[in-house]
């Protein structure tokens, strides 16, 4: 039997699997030094506009980061509130909608104008639906907003060259996952991409589905960008641990105020769960690191699907070829091999 199926399997299960990490002790745990300076970097955040993505971008700035919040609401409030929050004006909205292909492809034209090199790029947005939605190219939202977009933006930003891989400090992209990554026993190859109706008894599952794909894609990336030992671009994901944020918001209306009421009393404020965020961002410890997970503020494997190569190298080419078919075509070879 696997654990995590029963652990993450449910919103009931997965609430209770996240209250009950909370009182786990932590091993191999990590520090985050307050002081570290990020002046001059540029970083990119999607989903910046609430919980977890607002408060990386609040802190970030704080810490003299030049921060692009990619978010598809709140602007331009939420940027006037971060640079009220952290006292640096180097702070810009970018409008995104990551569920529409071609919402990406104008921010990446949007980030070429300006002749970004991002520094830090932070794939947070994800979104929790109650049910099945088409996309504007007819995917499914929840597949397409929490992994694929992650890969199109990743691919469309290495085509341009908008990543800094020539400064002089290697680039972290940072990855949002969960330990609901480590929940399904197997892939599903046959119908990648594939738009399924489902309600939210499903969506849970799917959740870990689509974070175990993202956290494959990670790993896959790594090894095609970090290839003889070099390390060119560091590739982390990480699971922030259960925080109170937006994003149980569609949840049916007889559990939100049971949900609320766990939310607050247990589950980690914003402000306390982009630890390893920071850690991950900012820490010079993990500087030219390959690739790398974070549980909170604990450093561990990732789980063995995500990991295996095979999987990686699968994923990467279903992943391209949808998008293919869509159109959409990359020039730059970054076949391992
Ligand atoms: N909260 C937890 O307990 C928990 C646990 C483990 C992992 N995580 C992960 O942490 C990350 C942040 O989530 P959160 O808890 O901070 O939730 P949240 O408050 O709901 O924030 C999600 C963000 O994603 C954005 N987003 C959703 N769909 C989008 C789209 N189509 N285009 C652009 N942006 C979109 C939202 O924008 P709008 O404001 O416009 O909707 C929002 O800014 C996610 O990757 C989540 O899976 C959260």
């Amino acid at each position: 039997m696997n654990p995590h199926k029963e652990r993450y399997s449910n919103a009931f299960t997965a609430t209770i699997s996240g209250i009950t990490d909370l009182f786990r002790k932590q091993k191999n745990k990590v520090f985050l030094k307050e002081e570290i300076s990020l002046t001059d970097k540029n970083i990119l955040i999607t989903g910046a506009s609430s919980g977890l993505g607002f408060e990386t971008a609040v802190q970030l700035a704080k810490r003299g980061a030049r921060v692009w919040m990619a978010c598809r609401s709140g602007i331009p409030e939420k940027g006037d509130r971060v640079r009220r929050l952290s006292g640096n004006d180097h702070v810009k909205m970018l409008p995104v909608d990551l569920s529409d292909m071609k919402s990406i492809i104008r921010l990446v034209d949007s980030l070429k104008e300006s002749s970004l090199k991002i520094d830090r790029l932070i794939c947070n947005a994800a979104v929790v639906p109650s049910a099945s939605r088409k996309t504007h190219q007819g995917l499914e939202e929840m597949f397409m907003v929490n992994y694929l977009a992650k890969y199109l933006l990743v691919r469309l930003l290495l085509e341009h060259n908008l990543i800094n891989m020539n400064g002089n400090s290697v680039p972290r992209i940072i990855f949002i996952s969960s330990e609901a990554h480590r929940n399904p026993k197997a892939f599903d190859w046959e119908g990648f991409g594939r738009f399924r109706e489902y309600s939210m008894g499903k969506t849970i599952e799917l959740y870990g589905y689509y974070k175990l794909l993202m956290t494959t894609f990670a790993n896959e990336l790594s090894r095609r960008l970090n290839q003889s030992g070099q390390t060119r671009c560091s590739i982390f994901a990480l699971c922030p641990g259960p925080v109170n944020t937006h994003i149980a918001r569609e949840a049916p209306v007889i559990f939100k105020s049971l949900l609320k009421l766990i939310f607050v009393v247990f589950f980690k404020s914003p402000e306390q769960a982009v630890k390893p965020v920071l850690y991950l961002g900012c820490s010079p410890e993990v500087e030219g690191n390959a690739v790398g997970y974070l549980f909170r503020m604990s450093r561990k494997e990732m789980d063995p699907k995500a990991t295996d190569i095979k999987n990686g190298i699968r994923l990467w080419q279903y992943s391209e070829a949808l998008l293919e078919s869509h159109g959409i075509v990359f020039r730059k070879n970054m076949n391992t091999g």
